[in-house]
């Protein structure tokens, strides 16, 4: 609910020309920071990037370190300019979990009324975490 809004303003900073389908995602950090990104897609298709991944590097990138992402809000519209509910791909959620230290909850809108809560240990068990 809390971040419906500005998940909603959010969408349009997205840059999705070739799949039409935009996703917003507001990361907060444990001193309750907030970090936004947005999916910007790339005409050599697979360099794209996802929002929650961009909200996240953003993160990372002004100081917050590994472990100090708490939560991450996901908002998506479809190019019927819908607004639907969007899981995190697998890659974003490997990232939420080495950020979170597998701690992160995910909340997915898809209305103001509308969101559901999971958490990042539910979405990916047995997360790959270290080389030793
Ligand atoms: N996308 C995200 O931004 N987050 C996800 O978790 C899934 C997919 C983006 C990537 C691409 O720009 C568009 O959605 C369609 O796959």
């Amino acid at each position: 609910m809390q971040y419906f809004s500005a998940l909603e303003k959010l969408l349009d900073a997205s840059s999705a020309p070739y799949s039409g389908f935009n996703v917003a995602s507001i990361v907060v950090s444990k001193s309750g920071d907030i970090f936004k990104g947005v999916n910007v897609e790339s005409v050599a298709y697979s360099t794209t990037m996802c929002a929650e991944r961009t909200a996240i590097f953003s993160a990372i990138a002004q100081g917050v370190k590994t472990g100090e992402i708490i939560e991450v809000h996901i908002l998506a519209r479809n190019a019927q300019k819908n607004l639907i509910a969007a899981f995190p791909c697998g890659s974003c959620r490997q990232v939420i979990a080495e950020q979170s230290l597998n701690e992160a909850k995910i909340f997915v809108y898809s209305a103001e009324a509308e969101v559901s809560e999971h958490s990042i240990a539910d979405l990916l068990p047995h997360a790959f975490f270290s080389l030793d």
